[in-house]
């Protein structure tokens, strides 16, 4: 066990003591939640994804359930990556469906799984290196944004029947394959109307622009960074580079977070640090989280449950206790002499 993990264990007693909640398992050093996990978010049925001659995943499932905290884990090339590729649509399984939120799916676009929830980080920090972490920290709210201002401006434009008549007109069948010029429509209609629009346009963008603002500084003041908001993030240390990818990915509100080793490359402290922004997103925005992670002591402390791959199969699922003492698991993973 490395020493992060008493720091979460302590983080987590704090906060079961404040919510009347867990208590800590004897004879061992992960923490039992009784937090009540809700129906099956995810199920990823007999997916089987292949490069070449080079079977990724073979013929694996697996559920993941509302509030649950899932750790992947297995050894290097084992699938884990791949897997979250085909979760979020980078990779297109050959075989298999992934159902998400009663949606069945056996291909999606990465575009339409973040407009689900579905928001990740990757193994290798993939932030926009020259902008600051503010902007990166924005870019994670786009998906939001866009959606606000039309969804605002129809609203606006369908109750002004000057601007819904314009609409409509230059809609319509004659005008689009030119029987009628465009210059028939009244002009000084046009004009109002056009002016209205860049109106409509220009006031709910600010307001919205302000209410993501707003949100993004509660990200930034949740996350603890503050101080670089303004830093590009390519300057940053490696350890808070992954912190601001992790806040980029929760500026989209997900519901499904995809953590790819989030704690890789970490010193102790940092790990520390991130195992309790984990842990608090899944407190307290009831976030769930699929998370790929080597550090065995840190899977063991702050997951739910545990899938582990092996070249590409899926060789065991279960408590991190019963993963622990898998034989399979043993021998392909851990390392660790057991007796036959
Ligand atoms: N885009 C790709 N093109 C070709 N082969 C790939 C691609 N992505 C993954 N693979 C192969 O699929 C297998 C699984 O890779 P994956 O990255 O999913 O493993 P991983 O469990 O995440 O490993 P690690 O712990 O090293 O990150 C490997 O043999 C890898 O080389
Ligand atoms: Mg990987």
């Amino acid at each position: 066990m490395t020493p992060p993990n008493e720091a979460v264990a302590d983080q987590r007693s704090r906060d079961k003591d404040k919510s009347e909640g867990g208590v800590k398992s004897e004879g061992g050093s992960h923490l039992i939640s009784n937090k009540k996990l809700g129906d099956v978010v995810l199920h990823a049925d007999n997916i089987s994804l292949s490069f070449g001659g080079v079977k990724a995943i073979a013929d694996v499932s697996f559920e993941i359930r509302e509030r649950e905290i899932l750790a992947i884990i297995g050894p290097n090339g084992a699938g884990k990556t791949s897997m979250l590729n085909c979760i979020n649509g980078f990779y297109h399984p050959q075989h298999g469906t992934i159902t998400y939120r009663g949606v069945t799916r056996s291909q999606m676009q990465p575009y339409l799984a973040a407009k689900s929830g579905i928001a990740r980080t990757f193994q290798n920090v993939a932030l926009f290196r020259g902008m600051s972490v503010l902007d990166n920290i924005m870019a994670g709210r786009l998906l939001k944004m866009s959606g606000v201002t039309r969804g605002l401006a129809d609203r606006i434009v369908e109750k002004s029947p000057a601007l819904s008549a314009v609409r409509r007109a230059k809609r319509h069948p004659l005008l689009k394959f030119g029987a009628i010029p465009l210059s028939w429509i009244p002009a000084a209609l046009v004009s109002t109307a056009d002016f209205a629009l860049e109106a409509i346009r220009i006031g709910p963008a600010e307001r919205e622009e302000i209410e993501n603002r707003i949100f993004v500084e509660k990200i930034i003041e949740f996350m603890n960074i503050q101080a670089i908001r303004r830093v590009p993030a390519g300057r940053l240390p490696y350890g808070l580079q992954k912190r601001v990818e992790l806040a980029r990915a929760l500026a989209a509100e997900p519901h499904l977070l995809l953590l790819d080793e989030p704690m890789a490359g970490m010193n102790v402290e940092e790990k520390e640090d991130m195992c309790r922004f984990i842990l608090d997103v899944n407190d307290e925005f009831g976030t769930t989280i699929a998370l790929i992670e080597h550090d065995m002591g840190v899977v063991m402390d702050i997951s739910d449950r545990v899938i582990v791959l092996d070249y590409g199969r899926k060789i065991a699922d279960g408590s991190p206790d019963e993963v622990r003492a898998n034989k399979d698991v043993i021998d392909a993973y851990l390392g660790v002499s057991h007796d036959d």
